[in-house]
């Protein structure tokens, strides 16, 4: 195996030559630097996977250093030389993500130990890395499915954005992976030994939402009988989901931008503010440009979520991996419920591959779930699918009033002169709301009209009638 590469960053000429030529010694490949910038500068040239800094240098000490290391993406085991008895700044140094700190002088026996442990860690860290690039050939990425190239790219996002800090918007239709995606960037950055923490801002009556966020104390309000950690806290040096962020009421967003820039918050009712260390992603099914539009999301917060996007294709629009996600499934089933289903028929895998699966991968997951609780045999059949699977492709549902009936035989054109003109009527000849609602401009509205002619005007009334 190649040799272990120590970088030492030192600004005391002796005592760097010294500390070289004793890691040296001990079978390390070393590298000197006299300050923080040209530890930097050496650190991105040759790549080192231990560095041993001292604390104060000119230009950039020791724990500037340290901070910048960490922000980078590749890992780097830091260990710090501290004064004697400098508790604080070992301290310091543990919580930014030092790999550990040693006294000056310096007791060369427990450098080596160190350093051993360090190399150690290094190793397994690149064995982790070998095999997740293994995995991410043949198109696995932690807990995600998905060889295709749309899904390739979503995975190539997600390595880029997970070791940073950066806030992340995620995109995507109902069951298309957004909350695996937030779990896939936590787990794969340096916060995940700290907690994951989700949040359905859907799922939470207004009252409650803000107390649920940032917590209370006790008295805050009529009911809140005791002091309460919101998931803020509760995710503290870890990572926070917002999901459904199209959902939180507006002046809760106003809050939450706050925190986001001051990185601090109020409980309910506090008279003092906790810093708070946090990455925030933030999920929503919806166009958020559309929710910012219509006055759901604050635009101030949008720019602050969407450094980064990261958007989900709808299954139907990356059926190259039903097979390998049907099968990943299929193990997960098995284990849960203890059974031994080899796979799919060649009947179904057809059944799949023209099915428009508008619940996503959560349907295909749930359609799976059912066939191998049903399944008597090693393989699963058509019989084992929900009945008719296929044949009805679900809607979303609409309200029977306002809603377009078709016929199969219904052509492409005639359904959206359908749908154009029932939704005129809802909404009494109103053009441009029309346009809003049906997402397109008031200029291809009226451009449609006009290719209807005379005949859309009445029937138009007609519907109405
Ligand atoms: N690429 C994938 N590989 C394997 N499993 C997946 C993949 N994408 C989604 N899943 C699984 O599908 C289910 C739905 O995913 P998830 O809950 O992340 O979707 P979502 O976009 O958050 O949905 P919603 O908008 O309804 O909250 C989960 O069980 C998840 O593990
Ligand atoms: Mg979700």
């Amino acid at each position: 195996m190649a040799q272990e590469k120590v970088l030492i960053v030192e600004d005391e000429e002796n005592e760097r030559t010294g500390l070289a030529e004793l890691i040296r010694a001990w079978g390390y490949d070393t590298e000197t630097a006299c300050d923080g910038v040209e530890g930097m500068l050496t650190l991105e040239a040759w790549n080192p996977g231990i560095v041993v800094t001292d604390l104060r240098m000119p230009r950039m000490d020791g724990m500037q250093l340290l901070e910048q290391i960490a922000a980078q993406p590749q890992p780097v085991a830091v260990i710090l030389l501290t004064a004697q008895g400098s508790v604080d700044a070992a301290v310091t140094a543990m919580k930014r993500g030092a790999f550990d700190f040693i006294e000056k002088p310096v007791n060369p026996a427990r450098l080596r130990n160190i350093l051993q442990n360090a190399s150690r860690l290094r190793g397994t860290e690149r064995e982790l890395e070998a095999s997740r690039r293994k995995l991410r050939d043949i198109g696995v990425m932690g807990a995600m499915v998905g060889p295709s190239r749309r899904m390739q790219e979503v995975f190539r996002l997600i390595e880029m954005v997970a070791p940073s800090t950066a806030a992340v918007l995620i995109t995507g239709e109902s069951g298309t992976g957004k909350e695996l995606v937030a779990r896939t960037i936590h787990s794969l950055s340096n916060r995940k030994a700290k907690p994951f923490v989700a949040i359905n801002c859907a799922a939470i009556p207004e009252t409650l939402i803000e107390s649920e966020i940032f917590g209370h104390e006790k008295g805050a309000f009529t009911g809140a009988l005791e002091r309460r950690i919101g998931c803020f806290e509760l995710a503290e040096g870890g990572t926070l989901l917002l999901d459904e962020i199209g959902e939180m009421p507006i002046g809760t967003q106003a809050k939450l931008l706050r925190v986001l820039e001051d990185r601090k918050l109020r409980r309910l009712g506090s008279k003092s503010e906790t810093a708070v260390d946090v990455r925030v992603l933030a999920a929503t099914n919806k166009t958020p440009e559309e929710a910012v539009a219509k006055g759901q999301l604050r635009n101030d917060l949008y720019y602050r979520l969407n450094v980064f996007n990261i958007h989900l294709p709808p299954l139907r629009e990356h059926k190259e991996d039903l097979t390998e996600l049907a099968q990943a499934l299929l193990s997960e089933m098995n284990e849960k419920h203890g059974r031994n289903v080899a796979g799919v028929s060649d009947q179904v895998s057809g059944a799949f591959n023209s099915y428009a699966w508008p619940g996503n991968v959560r349907e295909l997951r749930n359609t799976l779930e059912r066939a191998v609780i049903v399944c008597d045999g090693a393989v699963i059949e058509i019989k084992h699918l929900p009945p008719g699977f296929g044949q009805i492709i679900p809607r979303a549902p609409v309200q029977e009033a306002n809603a377009v009936r078709l016929g199969v035989g219904t052509t492409v054109d005639e359904a959206e002169r359908l749908l154009i003109l029932k939704t005129l009527e809802a909404t009494n000849n109103n053009k441009t709301r029309a346009a809003e609602i049906l997402g397109i401009s008031l200029k291809t509205l009226h451009n449609k009209l006009k290719e209807y002619g005379g005949q859309g005007a009445n029937e138009a009334d007609a519907a109405a009638s």
